[in-house]
């Protein structure tokens, strides 16, 4: 959380290839592009986008919702996500919780769609807890869209494909952070273990984007 925190203001530098990225701005560039597309065609009735961090894909699946519940444990990148929505021009109802998706409790609420970016890939043991929270979310027929960072020959070069990893920030402190990155493979086999059904699977080299929805 202390991470999100200090880099809440720096954030969005990582959409394009800067920050923490990798030095492959095309890639970037190129994926960012495909998933905004996605995103602007995902979404309808109630949306809860979980670790919403500063809201990046927000404007861009907005319109297709009646209701946005944005959800961070960070105080810092919620106030970024803040200055986002001032911007929009929306009439969809936006709402922020923040508080530790395990740990905050919904009583009336259940979900039309689900968004989770760049979550679930920060998860180790909490992965089993993560799916079947989200699934009593969801209402029957609800859709997920679930965006991470892709296991590919370019990122190879640079990172490792699991464990701790180091993160500077631009005053030049560093963190250390769990983190992991998704092969095609990986993502079908980890919703297939959760009892999602996937949709449509864009795998671009630093990003990917899973349509999925619950499979009965
Ligand atoms: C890598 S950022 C992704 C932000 C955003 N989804 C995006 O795609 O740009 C991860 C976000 O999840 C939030 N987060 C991490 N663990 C969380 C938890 N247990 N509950 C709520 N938010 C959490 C962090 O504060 C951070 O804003």
């Amino acid at each position: 959380m202390q991470y999100y925190d200090e880099r809440a203001p720096e954030y969005d530098e990582v959409y394009f290839g800067k920050g923490p990225g990798i030095p492959e701005p095309k890639s970037y560039g190129k994926d960012v592009k495909a998933i905004t597309g996605i995103c602007a065609d995902f979404g309808h009735g109630h949306l809860v986008d979980i670790g919403c961090g500063t809201g990046f894909w927000l404007p861009y699946y907005i319109n297709n919702c009646k209701d946005v519940t944005l959800i961070d444990q960070s105080q810092k990148m919620l106030v970024e996500c803040q200055k986002r929505v001032k911007q929009l021009d929306t009439i969809a109802n936006i709402r922020f919780m923040k508080g530790d998706f395990f740990r905050l409790r919904f009583f009336m609420e259940s979900f039309d769609a689900a968004l989770v970016a760049f979550f679930i890939s920060h998860l180790s043991d909490e992965e089993g807890l993560f799916f079947n929270k989200l699934k009593r979310l969801l209402t029957p027929g609800a859709e997920i869209l679930w965006i991470d960072g892709s296991w590919s020959p370019i990122r190879k070069q640079y990172r490792e494909r699991e464990g701790i990893q180091t993160r500077k920030l631009r005053s030049g402190r560093e963190f250390q952070i769990f983190k992991k990155y998704y092969e095609a493979n990986d993502v079908k086999m980890l919703l297939k273990r959760y009892s999602f059904k996937l949709c449509s699977l864009y795998m671009g080299d630093v990003f990917f984007a899973a349509r999925t929805e619950l499979s009965y």
